[in-house]
């Protein structure tokens, strides 16, 4: 009998499609139908004798994990990105890896133009301020913030989110585009003017910066002390890939001394970000806890693809999203 392990609850939705696999009578499911995370204790022991472990993004599918399973033959995770998962040695072995991708590039670039507008407009720090009391007349030097019209976005990573970003601060906002990327990306330029440059030129010339690379080992920590001595004292930071791609500490500094103009930031090293960690203390850092990917249509849709390549991985199909 095969195993299967879920590390987290599914919309009904996505596990109904599991349920009328023709195989799902003869699986052993473990399933930890919480919304809060299994914890790694019981992940480890869990993950034990399994075929096949469909998980999360707060979930280290690490090598000893892997090491622990001969007889795994399938990771499905319910998210796009998978620095979570020791690939590399995914690859070594031959186990797919199965990930959620185009199904939450629209939501995720909407939630970035969202926090770039909300931190150019002030518009989460000025509402709290109403409650407080601070809200006394109309202040002509009040929560100034900063126009988008013709101003220069610059997008570090030119993947399918990165590229919608593109289009809305070009076609919606009349923006400049430059971008930064391993590759050309003729699309891009075609549909947006866009104009390849390199890191530094982009840091340089960019009024507002957003990241949409992926997490590995070369982009630990690839935006840090460097690239914000470069940026305007009037520019503005966007994040919604993963926390680690930015040093942390040295954008703290950075903000803390007024040296670029405000950062916001779905994505954190560590999230959960705990209560009185330093960024939270700030004033122009607006972050929220990584909902990219968060509205009803797109989460449905990552979980049952999450579903489609266990099932496929099960059945020994190709995966239909492989990651690798
Ligand atoms: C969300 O961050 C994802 O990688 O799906
Ligand atoms: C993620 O799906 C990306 O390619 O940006």
């Amino acid at each position: 009998m095969k195993k299967v392990l879920i590390t987290r609850k599914l919309f009904d939705g996505a596990f109904n499609r599991l349920k009328r696999s023709k195989f799902f009578g003869e699986i052993e499911l473990d399933y930890w139908d919480q919304l809060s995370p299994i914890p790694k204790k019981e992940l480890e022991k869990r993950a034990v004798g399994c075929n096949a472990i469909l998980c999360s993004l707060e979930d280290q599918i690490d090598k000893k994990i892997i090491q622990n399973n001969p007889q795994l033959s399938v990771i499905s995770n319910y998210a796009v990105g998978v620095n979570n998962i020791d690939t590399n040695y995914c690859r070594e072995k031959s186990i797919p890896v199965g990930h959620t991708p185009g199904v939450l590039t629209e939501a995720t670039a909407d939630l970035s133009f969202a926090l770039l507008i909300s931190a150019a407009r002030n518009i989460v720090s000025s509402s709290q301020s109403i409650p407080k009391g601070d809200w006394k007349y109309w202040d002509p030097e009040g929560h100034l913030g900063i126009e988008l019209a013709g101003k220069s976005l610059g997008i570090v990573g030119a993947g399918r989110i990165g590229k919608a970003m593109a289009y809305r601060a070009h076609h919606g906002f009349n923006m400049k585009i430059q971008y930064f990327n391993r590759s050309k990306n003729s699309e891009l330029e075609k549909n947006t003017k866009a104009q390849r440059v390199d890191l530094s030129t982009l840091a340089r010339e960019s009024d507002f910066v957003s990241i949409h690379l992926p997490l590995n080992d070369q982009t630990v920590g690839f935006i840090g002390r460097d690239f914000f001595n470069e940026m305007k004292e009037t520019a503005i930071l966007i994040n919604t890939a993963r926390g680690k791609i930015i040093n942390q500490s040295e954008l703290y500094q950075i903000l803390k001394d007024r040296k670029i103009f405000a950062a916001a930031l779905d994505v954190t090293d560590p999230e959960p970000l705990p209560p009185g960690h330093q960024l939270l203390t700030l004033s122009n850092c607006l972050i929220t806890p990584h909902i990219g990917s968060s509205t009803f249509q797109t989460r449905l849709s990552m979980a049952s693809i999450a579903v489609e390549n266990l099932i496929d991985g099960l059945e020994g199909r190709e995966l239909t999203h492989r990651f690798c």
